[in-house]
């Protein structure tokens, strides 16, 4: 079967598209990177995509007077490049409503908190501020409302004490690590979908959409 494409948006070191770099390497594996979008030139995801042999394409968002012209402009190349499914990775651009809807039900995003708690920026350090005992990452699927849309999976991880938000975002990454490509997977087999703004799934064990580490 043809594999799914996938376009991976970043703005930053991109480990999580390495991540899906590397998961997608394996022969079964279901999708496959068909392109990656930086709106930051130098950032240090590109690199590694481009050594992956991946196509990438710098769109800087000051070339841009406004959201959604820009919006339009990634959303091009990703249909150039016959994407199904976006996933957005330490992207750091709020968007316009515009992109969302269009690619409602096939843009996905990870986030390291579990939300509904602490969405937005600082994520680590709301976490430590309002003393909870456990965080995670989340993905979800994509809506105009930040951090906000239909969740499909999380991975939840301890707060220790003498957590800082460097070494409970170290925790949590790793797990993003492991979340991100198994939903993509899933996505790519069609167990996941968006449907009425509600996540419908087919064919997946009862809690393996909760991953737990205990690591430290
Ligand atoms: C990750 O923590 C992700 O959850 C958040 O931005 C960070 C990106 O890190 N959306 P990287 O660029 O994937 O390393």
């Amino acid at each position: 079967m043809a594999k799914l494409k996938v376009g991976v948006l970043i703005s930053g070191r991109g480990s999580n598209m390495a991540a899906l770099i590397r998961a997608a390497a394996a022969p079964d594996y279901p999708a496959e990177i068909a392109c990656v979008v930086s709106n930051v030139a130098d950032a240090g995801g590109v690199t590694i995509a481009r050594d992956a042999g991946i196509a990438t394409a710098v769109i800087p968002h000051r070339n841009f007077s406004d959201r959604e012209p820009f919006d339009r402009a990634v959303s091009a190349e990703l249909e150039n490049h016959g994407v199904g499914l976006i996933a957005l990775a330490g992207f750091m651009r709020i968007q316009s409503p515009w992109f969302p809807t269009h690619w409602s039900g096939r843009m996905i995003n990870i986030h390291p908190s579990l939300l509904p708690a602490f969405p937005g920026l600082r994520v680590q350090q709301q976490a430590l501020d309002a003393g909870v005992r456990i965080s995670g990452c989340t993905v979800h699927f994509v809506t105009p409302e930040l951090d906000a849309g239909p969740i499909i999976a999380q991975a939840a991880v301890p707060v220790l004490a003498g957590d800082t938000a460097d070494t409970l975002a170290g925790r949590i990454l790793r797990q993003e690590h492991r979340l991100y490509p198994q939903v993509v997977r899933w996505f790519a087999e069609g167990r996941i979908r968006l449907d009425s703004g509600k996540v419908e799934m087919a064919g997946i064990p009862q809690g393996a959409t909760l991953l737990f580490s205990a690591e430290p």
